[in-house]
C-alpha cells in the first residue's frame, strides 16, 4: 500500500483535497492510503469545517492549529511540527497542493528530510514576486519529484525555468517527472455543481435573480492592506451597480471585513452602505459560491480559484489585479485583468454586459484526480529511491 500525507490548511487546499481523497476513496482504496494533516492556517467554521462537510473530506488525521501569524511565524511553526509528522508517519510521498504558506512549509519540510513531494497546482507563475503565492510556488515546485500541471502554460513555466518534460522514471528531487494533467477543481465543479443547486438557498436568502447579479470576491493582501487599492475596488464597485442597477453580492474573506472600515475613507464607506445594489455578505460555502458563479451575470475577483470556477461556467471575470497565473483565461477573452483601476473595472464591466465571451476547454476533463493517483501509483520515485527518512 502506497502512503501519501496530504497536506492542506487554506480554504482553496480543502476543496482541491476533496477531489484527491474522493479519487482515492472510489478507484484506489486499496492501493493508496492517504494521511490528512490540517496545517489550521484557516480555522474559522466557515473558512474550514464547512468545506469538509460539504464535500465528505475526510476528517484531518492532525490538526497542527497554528492560526494566522505573520508570514514568517506562521510558515515556521508550520515547518517545526509538520517535520515532526512526516518523520511518523514516513510516508511515500507528501501532497502539496497549490501556493499558500501551507504549501511552502510542506515542501521545505518534506523535502529538508529527504521526503519527495508532489505539487499539484505545479508550474503556475503570475511574474510578480511580491505576492507571496508566487514565492511559495517556485519554492514547491523547485523541491518536488513529482509535479502535476493544470494548464500547459505551466508545463512551459517549467520547461523554461529548466526543468525536462520528458524526464523518465526512476524520479528523484533533482531529476523530477512532469505531468500536465488538468485542473483538478473541474473535478470538484463537475461533482457538485448540480448537488450544490439542489441544497444551496444563497440565491433566495439574498433575493438573487439568475443572470441578473455579480458576484465578487476580493482578498488579496496587495488590495485589502493598501488603501488606495481597496478604495478604488469599491468606489468602482459603488460607481458600476448605481449606473446599471445590478446587484452585486460579495462573501468577504475574513481579512477583508476586519480592515474595511479602517482602510476605506467615510465617503466609500458610507456610499457601500446605502448602496442598495451592494449585498456584502459572510464568507459563502462550497455550494453555496458554485451556485453563485453559475447563476451570475459575471465574476469579478482577486482569487485564482473564483477566475477558474467563473471560466468552468462560463462567465466572464474582471480579474482585480495586474496579471493573473490563470493566462489562458484572459487570452480567450473570457477575462479582463483590471487592476485596482476604477476606470478599468468600470470598462471591464460595460464590456461584458454586451460581449459574450467563448470558453474553449483549457483546464483538461474534469478527471485530474484519477489521473494523479494513476501517476504516482505508476511511478518509482517513493519510499526507497529518494527516501532516506
Ligand atoms: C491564504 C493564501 C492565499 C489564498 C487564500 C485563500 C497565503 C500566503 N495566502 O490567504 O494564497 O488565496 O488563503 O483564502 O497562504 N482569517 C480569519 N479566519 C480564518 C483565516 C484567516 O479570520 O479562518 C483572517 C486573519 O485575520 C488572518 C487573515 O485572515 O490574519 C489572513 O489569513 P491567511 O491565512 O494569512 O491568508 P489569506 O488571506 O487567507
Amino acid at each position: 500500500m502506497l502512503k501519501l500525507v496530504t497536506i492542506i490548511g487554506a480554504r482553496p487546499q480543502i476543496i482541491k483535497a476533496a477531489a484527491l481523497s474522493r479519487a482515492i476513496r472510489n478507484n484506489f482504496s486499496g492501493r493508496i492510503e492517504e494521511i490528512i494533516v490540517h496545517t489550521g492556517q484557516h480555522y474559522d467554521d466557515n473558512m474550514s469545517q464547512v468545506f469538509f462537510d460539504e464535500m465528505g473530506v475526510p476528517e484531518p488525521n492532525y490538526n497542527l492549529g497554528i492560526g494566522s501569524a505573520s508570514h514568517g511565524r506562521q510558515t515556521a511553526a508550520m515547518i517545526e511540527k509538520l517535520e515532526e509528522v512526516i518523520i511518523n508517519e514516513k510516508p511515500d510521498f507528501v501532497v502539496l497542493f497549490g501556493d499558500t504558506n501551507s504549501t511552502l512549509a510542506g515542501s521545505v519540510a518534506a523535502s529538508k528530510i529527504h521526503f519527495p513531494v508532489i505539487h499539484i497546482e505545479a508550474g503556475l507563475r503570475s511574474f510578480n514576486k511580491s505576492m507571496p503565492e508566487e514565492i511559495n510556488r517556485i519554492v514547491c515546485d523547485h523541491t518536488a519529484t513529482l509535479l502535476f500541471t493544470p494548464t500547459k502554460t505551466g508545463l512551459k513555466n517549467l520547461v523554461r525555468e529548466g526543468f525536462n518534460s520528458n524526464s523518465k522514471p526512476p524520479f528523484t528531487q533533482d531529476h523530477p517527472g512532469l505531468f500536465h494533467c488538468g485542473d483538478i477543481m473541474l473535478d470538484n465543479s463537475l461533482y457538485f455543481a448540480d448537488i450544490a443547486e439542489s441544497k444551496s438557498r444563497i440565491l433566495e436568502d439574498n433575493k438573487l435573480e439568475r443572470g441578473r447579479f455579480i458576484l465578487a470576491t476580493i482578498h488579496r493582501e496587495n488590495n485589502t492592506d493598501i488603501p488606495e487599492r481597496l478604495n478604488a475596488i469599491f468606489h468602482a464597485i459603488h460607481e458600476l451597480t448605481s449606473e446599471s442597477e445590478t446587484d452585486i453580492i460579495i462573501p468577504l474573506h475574513p481579512r477583508t471585513s476586519k480592515i474595511l472600515k479602517q482602510n476605506l475613507t467615510h465617503d466609500v464607506y458610507s456610499s457601500i452602505q446605502n448602496n442598495k445594489h451592494i449585498k456584502i455578505v459572510p464568507p459563502a460555502s462550497f455550494f453555496d459560491t458554485l451556485v453563485l458563479e453559475k447563476n451570475c451575470l459575471m465574476v469579478m475577483t482577486d482569487s485564482g480559484g473564483v477566475q477558474k470556477e467563473a471560466y468552468f461556467f462560463q462567465k466572464p471575470v474582471i480579474i482585480l489585479r495586474a496579471e493573473t497565473e490563470w493566462v489562458e483565461i484572459v487570452e480567450n477573452g473570457a477575462g479582463i485583468c483590471t487592476d485596482a483601476g476604477i476606470e478599468n473595472v468600470v470598462k471591464a464591466y460595460r464590456y461584458f454586459s454586451s460581449f459574450i465571451p467563448v470558453f474553449p476547454p483549457v483546464f483538461g476533463d474534469g478527471k485530474a484526480a484519477e489521473f494523479i493517483c494513476r501517476q504516482i501509483l505508476q511511478t518509482e520515485g517513493g519510499r526507497g529511491v529518494n527516501s532516506s527518512g
